[in-house]
């Protein structure tokens, strides 16, 4: 017998119990376990109904990931679920925390299902690349009809007990924690009942009302903007349909030739790259798993501006109270206003109740004094990114806050030690660098200092849990690892127009690449002032910063979106970027100016310079060591930047396109185009002698 499967009885119900943790794949030990089991209780003439539990926090979570892309071991799950469907004596899965992926198509095989009210189901298959490969895509629609079943398999979104209850997914649903108590009693209720073996590949009448109706071709209508460029759930819509036209067995093997089409698809890789990378980064280089945390009960928060109002609503949808201080009531009064409208805009949405509008601002207050931060264990400054000031505040903050607090900095480029040295508590500064817009992005950079010790950082990725965020740690230097790689994809861009591109021509070669959108229309969003007042200090610094026609834009007030006019312009209350001929005329004006005379540029090499200088660059972060792994530089870029999932982050992107092509295209520009971004990576240059891949690090 199988260990990780079990069977036993208990009164006239045979027990089949999964406990593979930590969730339950369908390892290839879990697979021929369901079988062996089954067969136990098909063989026990004293079991008259067989009940499927899981032993642990979940139900069956899904295929075992890890196995994809390794040759496939016999008994392939839909086969086992075939069995459990065929089977002559009824079977009941009892569900708790998440039946997921192939664990809810095998709790679809059973006859009867019953969920705790805290379980979840869904086919979150998509978001890996992939569809659900094991009668998802058939038994699901038998149950709940096209559109509900679309939405879910294309998505990949879970739904709660209460929810699959009404779409037909489960049979009852019960409170309480323990499933197997839960389990056993439906099963005897089975049993008592003579209740028949009901297989859901029989049941017509779902598909019968659907059947030639128009919703697949709305539903791929809908999914070119949803979906953009993805693979997968193009293929979901084509498997679903598959259950609507053909009879199930034939429907099945259309299924398996769609589940293999998505499984070979490079997107798949990027996705489940993605998936684990996610995963790893809270696994820390060099920090113990069991380095103690400070509680983290009261919060302040400096700034009431973009990012400080941002940052609060994190704290208090955590339920952690929060305290702004300002400098002036006005701006207080402004900052809280804007957070209260964006909740009730939330509310208007309908995803929270205007109860919890209320609740989360009854825990955000207001302060024009640091008096008040005296018991707070974590202040986050996000004030103006000025050295000057931050020094002056972390000084104040020093005496302010009781021992033990952690002072942290949202900085976007600054030093965390020269922040840290305005205090005498070096060890307790760190920086929390939260993207734009701050209660949105799930980003957060935890940029470590030369002392913060141990327990701060601990404390740090535990605090991103809490708010629901991905915490990535990375080392002190100018833009930390997101913004430094950004910076020198912005400088590129702006180079290639004055050379001869157009901002749209860029930004076009990015968003078909599957960014979300551009780095011009990423600038217009930001508000051009920003990179202009950074290239104004930087050149006051006495550094040389090329003259740019975005400085130009910036000195007659098109500043972005906010004034409707940027690199591009804008219609009143639209955020659609508009080619605009006012700034070719600037851009050429600046062309004239600086004696250049403009050339065709291909949008190859425009993806070369702006990607390859990135990869450039986050190669002499590794090197550094201020990231620690490749993968926490693609986790900061698929989190803060939306650099496409799909393609699993810019270091697993290099390592497809082959780093000996990107080594020999970063040569040439640096033969060609010149400047410090083009040297070669000492490590980019070591990998490709050896032959090896950022992956392999
Ligand atoms: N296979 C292998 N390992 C898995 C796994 C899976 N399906 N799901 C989770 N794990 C691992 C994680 O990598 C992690 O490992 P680690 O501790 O070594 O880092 C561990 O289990 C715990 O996972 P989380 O940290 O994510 O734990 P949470 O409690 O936060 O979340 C979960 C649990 C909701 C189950 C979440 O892990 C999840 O969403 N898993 C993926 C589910 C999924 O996508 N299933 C579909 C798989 S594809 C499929 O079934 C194909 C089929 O149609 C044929
Ligand atoms: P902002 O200009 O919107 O807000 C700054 C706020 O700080 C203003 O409301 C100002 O009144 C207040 N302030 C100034 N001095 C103060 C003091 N001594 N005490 C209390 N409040 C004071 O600026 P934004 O965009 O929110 O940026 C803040 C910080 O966050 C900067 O360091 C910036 O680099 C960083 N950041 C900005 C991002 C963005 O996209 N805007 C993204 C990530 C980080």
């Amino acid at each position: 017998m199988s260990e990780v499967v079990t069977y036993n009885r208990e009164g006239s119900i045979g027990v089949i119990t999964v406990n593979y943790p930590p969730v339950n794949a369908l390892s290839h030990g879990v697979r021929s376990g369901l079988v062996a089991a089954l067969e136990q209780g098909q063989k026990d003439a004293d079991a008259k109904v067989l009940l499927l539990v899981c032993e642990g926090r979940t139900f069956i979570a899904g295929a075992d990931i890890r196995e994809f892309g390794k040759p496939m071991q016999e008994p392939g799950l839909a086969a086992v679920i075939d069995q459990y469907e065929n089977s002559d004596k009824p079977i009941v899965a009892a569900i708790h925390g998440t039946a997921l992926g192939g664990g809810l198509e095998t709790a679809l095989g059973c006859h009867y299902r019953v969920a705790l009210s805290s379980a979840k189901v869904g086919l979150p298959e998509v978001k890996l690349g992939l569809l659900p490969g094991a009668g998802g895509t058939q038994r699901l629609p038998r149950l709940t009809g096209a559109q509900k079943a679309l939405e879910m398999i294309t998505t990949g979104d879970f739904v709660s007990a209460k929810d699959a209850l009404g779409l037909g997914i489960v049979d009852a649903v019960e409170d309480g924690s323990d499933i197997k108590a839960v389990g056993l009693a439906y099963a005897q209720k089975v049993a008592d009942d003579n209740k028949p073996v009901r297989r859901v590949r029989d049941l017509t009448d779902k598909i019968d009302a659907d059947k030639g109706s128009d919703v697949f071709d709305q539903f791929r209508a809908g999914l070119q903007k949803k979906a953009r460029g993805l693979f997968s759930p193009f293929k979901c819509v084509d498997a679903v349909e598959a259950a609507f036209n053909l009879p199930f067995d034939d429907g099945m093997k259309r299924e398996r030739e769609l589940f293999m089409e998505c499984m070979e698809s490079p997107q798949r890789g990027g996705l489940i790259h993605s998936f684990f990378a996610e995963r790893e980064v809270s696994k820390v280089k060099g920090l113990a798993k069991d380095t103690p945390v400070r509680e983290i009960n009261k919060v302040g928060v400096i700034g009431a501006g973009t990012m400080g109002g941002g940052i609060a609503m994190n704290f208090a949808n955590a339920g952690i109270p929060v305290t702004i201080a300002e400098v002036k009531q006005e701006a207080l009064d402004k900052g809280l206003a804007v957070i209260r409208r964006n909740y009730e805009n939330t509310a208007k949405k309908g995803r929270i109740t205007q109860a919890q509008v209320e609740e989360r601002m009854s825990l955000i207050s207001g302060t024009l004094t640091y008096d008040d931060f005296s018991d707070v264990d974590l202040v986050i400054e996000a004030v103006f990114e000025s050295m000057d000031l931050k020094k002056t505040i972390f000084g104040q903050l020093d005496k302010a806050c009781k021992p033990g607090a952690i002072l942290a900095s949202n900085t976007s480029t600054l030093s965390i030690d020269d922040i840290a040295a305005a205090t005498s508590r070096p060890q307790d500064v760190i920086g929390l660098h939260f993207f734009s817009p701050a209660n949105v992005m799930k980003l957060l950079e935890i940029v470590r200092g030369e002392k913060t010790s141990d327990e701060v950082k601990a404390t740090a990725m535990a605090l991103a849990k809490k708010i629901r965020k991905v915490g990535v740690m990375v080392g002190n230097c100018y833009g930390f690892v997101g913004n430094r790689m950004l910076h020198k994809r912005g400088a590129e861009a702006m180079a290639l127009v004055n050379e001869g591109a157009s901002p749209q021509q860029v930004d076009k070669v990015l968003t078909d690449l599957g960014f979300p959108m551009g780095q011009f229309a990423m600038s217009d969003l930001a508000g051009i002032d920003i990179g202009y007042s950074i290239r104004k200090e930087r050149r006051k610094a006495g550094e040389d910063v090329p003259a740019s026609w975005m400085d130009k834009l910036a000195e007659q007030g098109r500043l972005g979106q906010k004034t409707q006019a940027g690199v591009y312009k804008y219609e009143e209350g639209n955020r659609k970027p508009i080619p605009d001929p006012q700034v070719d005329q600037i851009i050429a004006e600046f062309r004239a100016e600086q004696g250049i005379t403009s050339r065709e540029i291909t949008d190859q090499e425009i993806l070369e310079r702006c990607m390859y200088v990135m990869i450039n660059e986050g190669a002499k972060i590794l090197e550094e060591g201020i990231a620690d792994r490749a993968l926490d530089i693609d986790i900061t870029w698929i989190y803060g930047y939306g650099f496409p999932a799909y393609r699993g982050g810019p270091m697993f992107w290099a390592d497809q396109v082959g780093l000996d092509t990107i080594l020999a295209s970063v040569k040439n520009f640096q033969d060609t185009v010149g400047g410090e971004q083009w040297k070669p990576a000492g490590l980019l240059e070591k990998l490709v002698a050896e032959g090896r891949q950022f992956g392999d690090l």
